[in-house]
């Protein structure tokens, strides 16, 4: 039987306007039947009582209320997609849970945040016709959760996750070899985009550390982000100067230490890369820089692309390894795509 799905999207920015654009080119998905009710920004929310659609997505507009949004659940089956970074939205998906909409997100904060907040959405959605998923918080795309859900669901347990989490830092490290020093690589990474405006949110690692805390989660440790043992690439000395006395310390001073590091890798065969880790064994989690052969999976990453390895009781002797972009608005918004029709699966058999 076919399904009707209001949806709410949250963050019309570079990932949700994304979303925006293929949920217009796939109106039905198989026997979903999507509608884009309203579209919220920070301060106004565009809606339209029978779907928004393209170019513009235009429809009646509001202003934001992030609360007021749960009152779509009375007109149907009701999805809320997070395309934000904010705070003030993932506080508010006990809310959405609570009154009947499911939620599905891109942003990191709900589930690297307080781990009585994590558990309290997984208690919201009990007993009620709701689901909340986040497949693009690690990875984009890349389907990390599902596996991870499969695996444990068929019976398999988790050894220990392995994986480079951030595609700046594997662009930089990937480009190491080439003969260039660590500065000039974070210097180009910033040029193309690929780091933060000021870097030294890619280097300090943080990101990648959320990423680990949803993982170790999901394989049921209990773990809040201060527990991590995070190694940041930025020197003592640079962590708390301005950004542009950060980058003019990066180009006049540079990095020696880590570049002798990969130099000296290199020269071994061997490779740097920033890696996370997850040990289901000890339930300890870290973040830092890792030196590998060559011929393990991690030598073989090209450009930014994400790689995680998954060693469980089956898969002991060779890990499961995912790899492939793990960044970039089409990659992003085509996993929030696949959690909104998973939505649309579970909530029409409830
Ligand atoms: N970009 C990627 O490749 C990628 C990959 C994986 C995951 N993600 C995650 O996806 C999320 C979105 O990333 P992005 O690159 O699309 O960010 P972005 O371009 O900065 O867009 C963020 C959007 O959120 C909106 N917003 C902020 N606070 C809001 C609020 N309180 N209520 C409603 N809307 C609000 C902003 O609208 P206003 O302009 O009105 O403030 C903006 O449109 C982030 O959590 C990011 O970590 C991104």
């Amino acid at each position: 039987m076919g399904v009707d799905l209001n949806i709410v999207v949250v963050g019309a920015g570079l990932v949700g306007s994304e979303l925006l654009r293929q949920l217009a080119t796939s109106p039905r998905a198989g026997e979903v039947s999507l509608r884009i009710r309203a579209v919220a920004r920070s301060k106004t929310t565009q809606r339209h009582p029978r779907g928004l659609g393209p170019p513009e997505f235009q429809g009646e507009t509001v202003e934001t209320s992030l609360i007021g949004l749960s009152s779509y659940a009375d007109e149907g089956n009701t999805v809320v997609v997070d395309c934000t970074a904010s705070s003030l939205v993932s506080d508010t998906y006990e809310h959405w849970l609570k009154s009947g909409c499911s939620v599905v997100t891109a942003n990191k904060l709900a589930n690297s945040g307080p781990l009585k907040y994590y558990k309290a959405l997984r208690i919201a959605q009990n007993g009620r016709p709701v689901r909340f998923f986040y497949e693009a918080n690690v990875g984009a795309g890349l389907p990390i959760f599902t596996t991870v859900r499969d695996l444990i669901a068929t019976g398999d347990s988790v050894i220990q996750i392995d994986g480079v989490f951030s595609g700046s830092l594997s662009f930089i490290f990937n480009e190491f070899g080439c003969g260039n020093n660590f500065s000039s690589i974070v210097l180009r990474a910033k040029e193309l985009g690929y780091t933060e405006p000021d870097p030294r949110d890619d280097l300090g690692g943080i990101d990648v550390a959320r990423k680990v805390v949803i993982l170790a989660r999901e394989i049921g440790i209990d773990v809040e982000l201060s527990d991590i043992s995070v190694k940041s690439l930025v020197p003592a000395a640079l962590q708390d100067v301005s950004p542009e006395e950060f980058l003019k310390a990066l180009v006049e001073e540079g990095f020696d230490d880590i570049s002798a590091q990969a130099s000296s890798a290199v020269e071994a065969g061997d490779v740097l890369r920033y890696v996370g880790t997850v040990n289901a064994k000890t339930s300890l989690c870290s973040v830092g820089l890792g030196r590998y052969p060559r011929s393990h999976p991690f030598g073989s990453l090209q450009g930014s692309d994400n790689m995680v390895s998954i060693r469980t009781e089956r898969y002991s002797k060779q890990p499961l390894v995912i790899q492939g972009p793990g960044a970039g608005a089409a990659v992003t918004a085509a996993g929030i795509f696949a959690d909104i029709l998973r939505v649309a699966a579970l909530t029409s058999r409830c």
